[in-house]
């Protein structure tokens, strides 16, 4: 039996197979630092896992609404009122298994086959696959080193189209940790505000900055009713393992995505939703914790990163992840991050892993131990001492 041909068209995420190399690399008894996964490194915050705790004891085990519990969606409701500063209610509110369904979902409710949709190149490689396995056209816009890593204006204006239907933001960025300036924020919207599109603004890392806090689209008059801001629980709180996570759009978009819902997963986990209220609504000194460690870790690893012959590395304002530039090794993205995990037992991303305008550079997370990170520059270091080319 043949596969159905769309299959052909689904991408992979390069930070799974990596990671399954690296493991087996373990398993052959080699010592590998692991930098290529998209995760925290921390343990989920002990308030969260004791309300989940007690959500199974209060028997929270049965299928719940669709759309997600109705606390919850009040919690993050209110939650986007507090953090972007903009009105929203629970009517907004999609609740779903992870961050990741908020791309499928609503691009499975609103492109055509033969509709564009424009997204950063690189990029989170789920963008690229979603589109080309609907059918979409994918169109790609370069991100911009010189630029923080922010679009590249121009290119984004000559690339809309009367048959763009999505425009896909990412700020904080991954991979690159690049957070889109206010000013570029601004100017996006006055180029899409009029068109019949809708904005797809990916803000899973909308609390891991270290500067300038990124600033929601949605907070540009005329965006909010155009926009679905895809946001969750798996990077603020540590929570990847839950599978956790939400969609905030117009009421009309979230009925679509509500009942794609019931198609596929009738509803997320009813307990885990309890530990999400709780992780809204308590303590949030765990976050500002994690936020900090890594703004340690960036600087010092960044630092160490650009003492490395070859090497330029941005300093990341957002998200987990450092982007250096690696041309200068004469190494290709995708040999560098081979051969560093193969020789070096570093275990990182080639850039293309991301879009193939991502050719250049290598993505290493920080979220590893501040000492595995200095030990991770030394043999980087070592390797290309002993590369020359
Ligand atoms: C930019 C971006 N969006 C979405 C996701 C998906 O998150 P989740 O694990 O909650 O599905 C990730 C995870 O790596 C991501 O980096």
């Amino acid at each position: 039996m043949k596969l159905a041909s769309r299959m052909d068209r689904l991408g992979v995420e390069g930070a799974f197979n990596v990671l399954v190399r690296a493991r087996a690399l373990e398993a052959q008894g080699r010592n590998i630092i692991h930098l290529e996964i998209g995760e925290p490194d921390f343990d989920t915050p002990k308030n969260i896992v004791a309300a989940a705790k007690q959500a199974l004891d209060q028997g929270w085990t049965h299928y719940g609404p669709p759309a997600g519990l109705p606390e919850l969606r009040e919690a993050i409701a209110s939650h986007i009122c507090q953090t972007r500063g903009v009105r929203v209610g629970a009517e907004n509110v999609s609740v779903v298994p992870g961050g990741k369904p908020i791309i499928f979902f609503p691009m499975l409710a609103l492109v055509e086959p033969g509709d564009e949709v424009i997204y950063p190149n690189p990029g989170f490689p789920i963008y690229e696959s979603m589109i080309n396995f609907i059918g979409a056209k994918p169109v790609p816009i370069p991100l911009s080193e010189e630029r923080g890593f922010s679009f590249d204006l121009d290119r984004l204006r000559d690339s809309l189209s009367p048959k763009t239907k999505l425009l896909i933001l990412n700020s904080p960025h991954n991979p690159t940790g690049g957070v889109i300036p206010p000013a570029d924020i601004q100017a996006i919207a006055e180029m899409v505000r009029d068109r019949d599109l809708i904005v797809l603004a990916d803000e899973i890392y909308a609390r891991i900055y270290f500067e300038q806090a990124p600033l929601s689209i949605t907070t540009i008059p005329g965006m909010l009713e155009k926009t679905i801001i895809l946001d969750g629980f798996s990077k603020t709180y540590a929570m990847t393992g839950w599978r956790m996570g939400y969609g905030v759009m117009p009421a009309w978009l979230a009925e679509a995505v509500n009942k794609l819902m019931v198609n596929s997963n009738s509803c997320t986990a009813s307990f885990t939703q309890r530990a999400g209220i709780a992780a809204l609504t308590g303590p949030q000194d765990d976050v500002a914790k994690m936020v900090a460690e890594f703004r340690r870790r960036r600087d010092a690893f960044c630092a160490g990163l650009n003492s490395i012959p070859g090497f330029r590395c941005a300093i990341p304002g957002g998200a987990f992840y450092t982007f250096p530039n690696i041309t200068g090794t004469g190494f290709t993205s995708e040999e560098l991050a081979d051969r560093l995990l193969q020789e070096s037992g570093v275990a990182g991303l080639s850039g293309t892993a991301f879009g193939a305008y991502g050719e250049g550079y290598v993505r290493f997370s920080i979220a590893n131990s501040y000492e595995n990170l200095m030990a991770a520059v030394e043999r980087i270091r070592k390797f290309i001492a002993d590369n020359k080319r």
